[in-house]
């Protein structure tokens, strides 16, 4: 049977090996990773449970979360930024350093078939696709699983928001994400959001449009209630609102007050009724 501890391990030795190979600049940015990977991890003990895993679902669940960004070290490494727009699909990234390494297969204790890889560098490709991609799945283990770890990775991408936003001056962020520096929110975005629409990356024109569709996401993709419930508990959405406020990055007013009043009171509705 798969055990996540085995290569919690793996994942220990190889994070902390290239820690110390970095650059001092480097170095922040590898904990930050490396803390992101661990609280996903035990966000996925919670929901994993919560959903009904046990056994070898339950590890495999953990694996794929312990693994779904592994690709970030060799992006740092090759272009010394996080931005996919500008480098790498990491997603894609992880399963091939995943691949070339034969970590499911070195770090392990036991054989893994072929189906169990392909289910979780399946679930880790899709962590980082766009939502309407992911409806797509067709295999039900696979979106459960793809599920699960899309929710996880979200909840914590809130509390790191929260937490390091306004660590990076507005200009990097600009430049690096390429977005027109205004706070206002494109037209067709705060159509799509009043109509409960998907949005797509290319959707995202504006500054504005990035941090509105960050908060959005908890309403339009999110796959599991108790996502909704652990994100009310944890209190990071609140957070990252009130970080984004204090750090003039996010104007609470005009339609971007209009559209947030809207995600906000969608989002505790549904946490009260236990719904999506
Ligand atoms: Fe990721």
């Amino acid at each position: 049977m798969i055990k996540c501890e085995n290569y919690l391990r793996y994942f220990k030795n190889y994070s902390d090996k290239f820690f110390q190979e970095v650059d001092l600049d480097s170095q922040y940015r590898v904990k930050l990773k490396i803390e992101h990977t661990l609280k996903v991890v035990k966000l996925m003990r919670t929901l994993a449970k919560e959903a009904g895993l046990t056994g070898e679902d339950y590890e495999i669940a953990k694996v794929i979360a312990l693994f779904h960004d592994f690709g970030r070290f060799n992006q740092l490494k090759l272009y010394g930024h996080f931005n996919d727009r500008l480098s790498l699909n990491h997603a894609e990234e992880s399963v091939s350093e995943m691949k070339r390494l034969n970590i499911l297969d070195i770090a392990g204790s036991e054989y893994v078939t072929e189906d169990k890889k392909e289910l979780i560098y399946n679930a880790i490709l899709y962590h980082n696709k766009d939502h309407a991609e992911f409806e797509k799945i067709k295999d039900k283990r696979l979106k459960m699983f793809a599920g699960l770890i899309r929710d996880c990775d979200k909840i914590d991408i809130y509390r790191s928001v929260a937490k390091y936003y306004g660590d990076q001056s507005p200009e990097d962020f600009f430049r690096a994400m390429q977005l027109q520096k205004s706070f206002d929110v494109s037209e067709e975005v705060y159509d799509k959001i009043m109509n409960l629409e998907a949005l797509k990356r290319d959707d995202i024109i504006t500054l504005g449009d990035d941090i509105i569709w960050d908060f959005y996401w908890v309403i339009s993709d999110m796959n599991f209630p108790e996502s909704l419930k652990l994100l009310k508990e944890k209190g990071y959405f609140e957070e990252m609102f009130n970080k984004f406020v204090a750090s003039g990055k996010f104007k609470y007013e005009g339609d971007a007050k209009e559209l947030y009043d809207f995600i906000y009171e969608e989002f505790c509705k549904r946490v009260e009724n236990g719904t999506l």
